[in-house]
């Protein structure tokens, strides 16, 4: 029996509470050893991990992970909220009796850790001092030390986080048990993965897997899926897959603070880490705060939205990060950075990393090279065009390491939200920015928000599989219900955010180039939106929101063709129609839904029959 007691005197870990909480999961985990850890282990934890062969060395202060070749990317089927409360049941978030998923729990988990140790890790998902905090502790019980390793860099870890709770009882109790991946049945009809937050009980209860987007529970389970719906319980605020950017502009010295929601691989990462284009001088900076998740509250001093970001790294796509699409995210993994790599292609006599899009055609020295299953690069089948790296391949580093970081990024009362973007990948029909002063249109414009199908085969043409908010895969509680909590905590606002919907990927039916350049130049439809709020500029009036005149945005230096800019600032009325009709049937299936959505929706579709 593992003394459990005294692995906690040991770290000074005194809150009853988490202690008998680590009793009694050690007890059903039936790990050996159970072991508190916190940011100051880092340097050991990865000698042992390297030591361990969990991690692979990839360069100076690099490294590298793979994970179970089923076991890559978040798991939305198996991904369920339990309470117990029926109410609660959407129509994403999976819902089961609480009195259902425990037992299960307890029972998948009992003795999947034996022979091994148990990690004990306290986390804060906030800046310590920020309004929230009370909502931003957790103690993550891991039996994978890789995940301690992502835990450190993307949270705040450390016994001192929970030594002055407030209330000692109000932690988020999240436990992690990687389970026997080899025979766990993914993807079957047999699979025994489950992923569950007992939001009523703040409990996670993640079993089978050990990819970061299911198995780092601060982030996904705490900061999106929890902290979605203790935001709805208190009242008091959003917590939303949003990244957070702020503009400076340094000729009038202004600053803007920019938030907003991306369907998961449709470009957060990229945008928070923008630079603003060479063409524009160096009058404007951008400044990072966060890439993935966003709490949102309003001030009653000033009546404004405020922001901030719970996480403390980075966990982005590796695919394409290249010198010119993201110059910053590069610099953010320079060697010493302490970065982890996970699930890119890697070099085993050169430790060097690779991933489609990192350069423009893979080494064409393949000696040494392992694709992301572990294949050797020179054994593969000539016919073999599969790509190197996992298309979900990622990248692990920690906010500090950001070049552009805001000065501000840790300042506990957040900062003030002047606009809320929506963006998917849309392919036709969506331009390039249009604004929406309206709040009930705006969030209205949220819960339609969506991407394309990505293989032909799913869906209708056309018609997007709708990810409202971009919440979709973290939706804690029923979307009617959603979107009325919305309406409560902006329209608190004396001071509103102006809403804005982007799309940086409409393409060129006929050879498929994207219309718009993208990346970098992204910036210059965030400062039109900002510059339309302090009414520098106008615009031109349609049903579906404000969008900018030509000569309004800012197009120094940029390479884009008459035809492609001509396309992305129209409407195109007929798709917009047939939009419509889609994004009827998809608010329908939402129970509750407040009339202003249902308002919102009718004005914009009288507007379009009018135009
Ligand atoms: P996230 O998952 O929402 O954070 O998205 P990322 O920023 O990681 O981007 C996902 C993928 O979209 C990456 O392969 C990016 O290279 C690509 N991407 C991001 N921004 C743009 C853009 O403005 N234009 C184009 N064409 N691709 C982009
Ligand atoms: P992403 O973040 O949105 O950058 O993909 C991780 C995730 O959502 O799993
Ligand atoms: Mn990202
Ligand atoms: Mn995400």
């Amino acid at each position: 029996m593992v003394d459990v007691e005294k692995a906690l005197d040991e770290a000074g870990l005194k809150n009853a509470s988490v202690r008998e909480y680590v009793a009694h999961w050690a007890e059903i985990t039936g790990a050996d050893r159970v072991e508190v850890v916190g940011a100051a282990d880092d340097a050991r934890l990865l000698a042992e991990a390297l030591d361990a062969g969990e991690l692979q060395p990839a360069g100076d202060g690099l490294y590298y992970s793979r994970s179970f070749h089923k076991d890559t990317a978040r798991s939305e089927e198996r991904t369920i909220v339990a309470t117990s409360n029926p109410a609660d049941k959407g129509v994403y978030n999976n819902w089961r009796p609480s009195s259902e998923m425990k037992p299960l729990l307890v029972d998948l988990m009992r003795g999947a850790s034996t022979g091994k140790t148990m990690y004990v890790v306290p986390y804060l998902m906030a800046p310590p001092g920020s309004p929230l905090e009370r909502y931003a502790a957790g103690v993550e019980l891991t039996d994978s030390r890789t995940v301690v390793l992502h835990m450190i860099r993307m949270a705040r870890v450390g016994a001192q986080y929970l030594d002055d709770l407030e209330d000692p009882d109000s932690f988020v109790r999240a436990v992690h048990v990687t389970g026997d991946l080899e025979n766990l049945g993914q993807g079957t009809p047999h699979d025994q993965r489950y992923f569950v937050t007992v939001a009523d009980e703040r409990t996670i209860l993640h079993f089978g897997s050990s990819y970061g987007g299911n198995a780092l529970l601060g982030k996904i389970a705490h900061g999106l899926r929890q902290a979605c719906y203790d935001g709805w319980a208190s009242k008091a605020f959003l917590a939303e897959q949003f990244m957070l950017l702020g503009i400076v502009d340094k000729e009038t010295g202004k600053r803007y603070h920019v938030c907003g929601g991306f369907p998961s691989a449709s470009g957060k990462t990229n945008l928070a880490m923008t630079l603003a284009p060479d063409a524009l001088g160096d009058r404007y900076t951008v400044e990072f705060y966060g890439d993935d998740i966003a709490w949102l509250w309003v001030n009653p001093d000033d009546g404004r939205v405020y922001g901030m970001n719970p996480e403390n790294g980075v966990f982005g796509v590796a695919k394409d990060t290249n010198e010119k699409t993201n110059p910053t995210a590069l610099d953010a993994i320079r060697p010493g950075s302490g970065a982890i790599f996970t699930n890119v292609a890697y070099n085993e006599d050169t430790h060097e990393v690779w991933w489609e899009g990192k350069t423009k055609h893979p080494p064409a020295d393949v000696a040494g090279w392992r694709d992301w299953k572990g294949h050797l690069i020179s054994e593969r089948d000539p016919d073999d065009q599969s790509p190197w790296a996992h298309p979900n391949s990622r990248f692990t580093t920690t906010l500090a390491n950001v070049p552009n970081v805001a000065t501000n990024f840790e300042d506990p009362a957040g900062v003030p939200i002047d606009a809320i973007i929506f963006g998917g990948r849309t392919s036709d029909r969506e331009p390039l920015v249009r604004a929406i002063h309206d709040i009930a249109e705006g969030v209205y414009d949220g819960l339609t928000l969506g991407a394309e199908a990505t293989f032909a085969a799913e869906g209708v043409d056309g018609q997007l599989r709708y990810d409202p908010m971009s919440m979709r895969p973290f939706m804690a509680y029923s979307e009617g219900d959603y979107a009325a909590h919305w309406l409560d905590i902006i329209g608190r606002a004396t001071d509103p955010p102006i809403f804005a919907h982007v799309n940086w990927f409409q393409r060129d039916p006929e050879d498929g180039h994207f219309r718009w350049p993208g990346y970098r130049e992204n910036l210059r439809a965030l400062l039109w939106l900002v510059e339309l709020k302090d009414g520098l500029v106008s615009g031109r009036q349609t049903p579906v929101g404000v969008l900018p005149l030509e000569e309004e945005l800012r197009l120094d230096g940029l390479e884009i063709d008459d035809e492609d800019l001509d396309v992305i600032l129209a409407l195109d009325l007929e798709r917009w129609c047939q939009e419509m009709g889609f994004r009827e049937a998809h608010l329908r299936e939402f129970q509750n839904l407040p009339e202003e959505i249902w308002e919102a929706h009718r004005r914009v579709a009288a507007g379009l029959e009018a135009d």
